[in-house]
């Protein structure tokens, strides 16, 4: 059967942690202009009104709901996910994109960023999973798997630490995580899949390209010779939520531009 909505996400729901800043508003603005409807959390609640407000406003099917919750307890994550069970009776689709970074010399990495990162980056993803699975799980249908995509990165997949130590190690415990729930939660009908993105334009990034002139340095430095887009996210978004993404499980899809394959000049070749 030839199928011509494989990445139509009409009639399903979605929560997007972080979702109203940087990747995870381009991950919003992918599920959003597809149809669904997106819960969209983080702490600064007027973030997430004002992003909600303002795809609220185009022409999409979808609707972008927004509230206020802290991933970095559990406390916090218990709020979220009674939030979640008590305005939906289905939900279809996790984005586990919330994250902090921390990047210092190596001499002076202080002992508490490893916690602060990988309380953030990896615990809150698990738990915030585990809790939302029995509606995942429940909202699942056989032709339509329940889907969680956690948000790792390239600094996870290659050694470059860049200063952010526990930064890059929590992404790489983000890819195992994620191939480990891909193999349990697939008897379940969910897929579990990550993002490995380079270097994208947020909060978190405005150090380094927040203005043309670091943009373009570090443009130079990516294979593909830019840095990424907000149609990059929504687009990979999309693959991996809608039907035609419904066979992959397990996948840490690669958006850098060429970063993860990128190993220095060859080794035989001429200077
Ligand atoms: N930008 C890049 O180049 C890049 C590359 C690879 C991977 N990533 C990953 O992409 C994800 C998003 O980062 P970003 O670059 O888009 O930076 P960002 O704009 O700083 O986004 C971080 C988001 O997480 C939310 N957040 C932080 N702490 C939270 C908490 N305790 N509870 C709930 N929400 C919290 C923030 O909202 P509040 O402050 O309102 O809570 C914000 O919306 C992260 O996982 C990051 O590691 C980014």
């Amino acid at each position: 059967m030839i199928s011509n909505n494989l990445f139509s996400l009409k009639g399903k729901t979605a929560l997007v942690t972080g979702g109203s800043t940087g990747i995870g508003l381009m991950a919003t603005v992918g599920l959003v202009s597809a149809g669904a409807k997106v819960f969209i959390v983080s702490r600064k609640l007027e973030n997430c009104q004002n992003a909600a407000e303002e795809l609220n406003n185009y022409d999409f099917e979808g609707e972008v709901i927004p509230f206020r919750g802290d991933l970095s307890s559990e406390t916090g994550i218990s709020d979220i996910t009674d939030e979640i069970y008590a305005q939906n009776s289905e939900l279809h689709i996790l984005v586990n994109n919330a994250g902090r970074t921390w990047g210092s010399e190596l001499s002076s990495f202080p002992y508490e960023a490893w916690a602060k990162v990988l309380n953030l980056n990896v615990s809150a993803i698990f738990y915030l999973t585990q809790k939302l699975v029995p509606l995942l799980a429940a909202s699942s249908k056989s032709d339509f798997p329940s889907r969680v995509v956690n948000i790792g990165s390239v600094m996870g997949e290659v050694p470059m630490g860049d200063g952010a130590y526990s930064y890059a190690a929590s992404k790489s415990a983000v890819h195992h995580i994620t191939r480990i729930l891909a193999k349990e939660l697939a008897e379940r009908n969910i897929t579990v899949n990550a993002l490995s993105p380079g270097p994208f334009q947020s909060n978190m990034t405005d150090f380094a390209i927040g203005d043309s002139k670091g943009t373009m340095r570090v443009s130079k430095r990516v294979p593909l010779k830019r840095i990424g887009h907000t149609d990059d996210i929504a687009a990979s978004i999309q693959f991996l939520c809608g039907k035609g993404g419904s066979y992959v499980t397990g996948a840490i899809l690669p958006i850098s531009g060429g970063i993860n394959v990128s190993t220095g000049p060859s080794i035989f070749g001429e200077d």
